[in-house]
């Protein structure tokens, strides 16, 4: 009698929680700070998702594109602008960010991808796995010489609603896409005691050179769903020019990543998102032992103590928390970034905070290579519009690809008139021909380096 009662207590809790409609009280960067109140100037401002004192950016149906004037900008508000998926009416879900959320992350998917996976034995005879996802094709076209879309999976490394459905929509366009799967995850075996630290890119540089090799004609981008962006970013930042990729977008990307862990999520989030991580890394504490305090890690009751203790080690080799974001931190080499980026942001995002403290505007008005489109409603990954089974971000995302890819084919017919096809032609996107070449022999020539700054005019 007493357990049904709690039961229905905490079955009440959990409704109201999700269906509560306002914005999350704003996650302060410290942490400590409690929520600021607001005027109503600034209710109207955040929303129309636009914070106070910010650059306003280019509206674009509801949302609206922050970034420093460019060609590539002025192509992509142009296309924007056209797309259907951006207006708001058509979001009918908007008043429940933490419903949008709860949906696409943990709402079991619809149908099961059909993938065939490889897996990659990496330097340290660690393993990671490529999942090439094949089915299931509703309607779908599917080219020779598909553009391959590599997808990063959050950094628990589960594989979403969100990512299924972003997956099936890019096979469906004609895209090849395939996910990454970090070590240990998603049933991708640990044969090494070591798990993947939150933006190490040690392990995606190498999957990324395989499929290169596999496929050397076929262009490549990279989107990443939430938590994943840590990664992608770090990979961007640490091979520049030489990354491979012609173009990355980010869904509800966390770009202040250290900030994110030592702020307090609200408590249902908090411990949604530990415990399975806590339970997933329970299965590895045999092998783990040797490395890492396992007791330390199944106790820690944050997700801040918990990345702590799986990855700064207090045993022989300590490492402190400052030192683990020094190598970590997604941002940390963000000026060498050399492809577009998108990121998909909503201001009423759940996970990631209030947008005022997380999401670093400097970055979007000083850097030509970042795009953020920042949307007043769609929660954390939830971007959800008329049909639940599906969300616009994905769309958008592929909208954004597609574009870019127009815009590159455009500057390539422009710089091959009066010249002859160099050496560096062979890394323009979609037309790399030829053998793989090694990465010490792809650094970037100066010739290449003046193309890559020539959309960001
Ligand atoms: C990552 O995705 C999984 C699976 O959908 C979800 O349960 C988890 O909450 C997500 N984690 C973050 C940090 O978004
Ligand atoms: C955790 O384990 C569950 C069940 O075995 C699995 O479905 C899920 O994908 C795992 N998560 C990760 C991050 O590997």
């Amino acid at each position: 009698m007493v357990l049904w009662a709690v039961g229905c207590i905490l079955l009440a809790l959990l409704t109201w929680w999700f269906w509560q409609p306002q914005a999350p009280p704003g996650r302060a960067t410290d942490g400590k700070r409690q929520p600021r109140r607001r005027g109503p100037a600034e209710e109207e401002h955040k929303a129309a998702g636009v914070p106070l004192g910010e650059e306003r950016g280019s509206p674009v149906g509801g949302c609206r594109l922050i970034c420093k004037p460019s060609a590539l900008a002025q192509a992509l508000v142009k296309s924007f602008c056209r797309s259907a998926h951006l207006e708001t009416k058509r979001w009918s879900w908007k008043r429940w960010p933490n419903l949008q959320t709860a949906v696409q992350l943990l709402w079991p998917p619809d149908r099961p991808l059909e993938f065939s996976r490889d897996h990659l034995q990496m330097a340290d005879e660690g393993i990671v796995a490529l999942d090439w996802v094949s089915g299931p094709v509703d309607g779908g076209r599917k080219g020779t010489d598909a553009v391959v879309l590599l997808v990063v999976p959050n950094a628990t490394g589960a594989i979403s609603r969100n990512v299924q459905q972003l997956c099936r929509l890019a096979l469906r366009q004609g895209y090849h896409p395939v996910i990454f799967n970090r070590r240990g995850h998603n049933g991708c075996p640990l044969t090494t005691p070591r798990l993947q630290p939150f933006g190490d890119p040690d392990d995606l540089k190498e999957a990324v050179a395989y499929i290169r090799f596999r496929h050397p004609t076929r262009t490549l981008f990279a989107a990443s769903e939430g938590s994943g962006s840590g990664l992608l970013l770090s990979y961007l930042g640490e091979c520049g020019s030489s990354s491979y990729l012609c173009g990355a977008a980010c869904i509800s990307p966390i770009l202040k990543a250290q900030d994110w862990f030592e702020a307090d999520l609200p408590w249902l989030y908090e411990w949604s998102l530990l415990l399975p991580q806590k339970r997933n890394v329970s299965r590895y504490t045999e092998a783990l032992e040797k490395v890492v305090e396992m007791d330390r890690v199944l106790g820690s009751s944050s997700l801040r103590a918990f990345e702590a203790a799986l990855f700064c080690p207090q045993r022989r080799q300590k490492m402190s928390w400052e030192t683990y974001w020094a190598s970590n931190d997604p941002l940390r080499d963000v000026d060498e970034v050399a492809v577009p980026v998108l990121c998909l942001c909503s201001a009423d995002d759940p996970v990631r905070g209030a947008p005022e403290d997380t999401i670093p505007w400097e970055l979007f008005q000083s850097n030509p290579f970042f795009f953020l489109l920042l949307s007043p409603h769609g929660g954390h990954c939830g971007f959800l519009g008329k049909d639940p089974k599906g969300s616009w971000g994905n769309a958008v995302v592929l909208e954004y690809l597609q574009t870019l890819a127009e815009f590159l084919r455009g500057e390539e017919r422009v710089k091959d008139k009066p010249r002859r096809r160099t050496a560096t032609a062979q890394h323009r996107c979609g037309r790399r021909r030829g053998p793989l070449r090694n990465r010490g022999a792809a650094l970037p020539g100066l010739d290449l380096f003046s193309w890559q700054r020539s959309y960001t005019r």
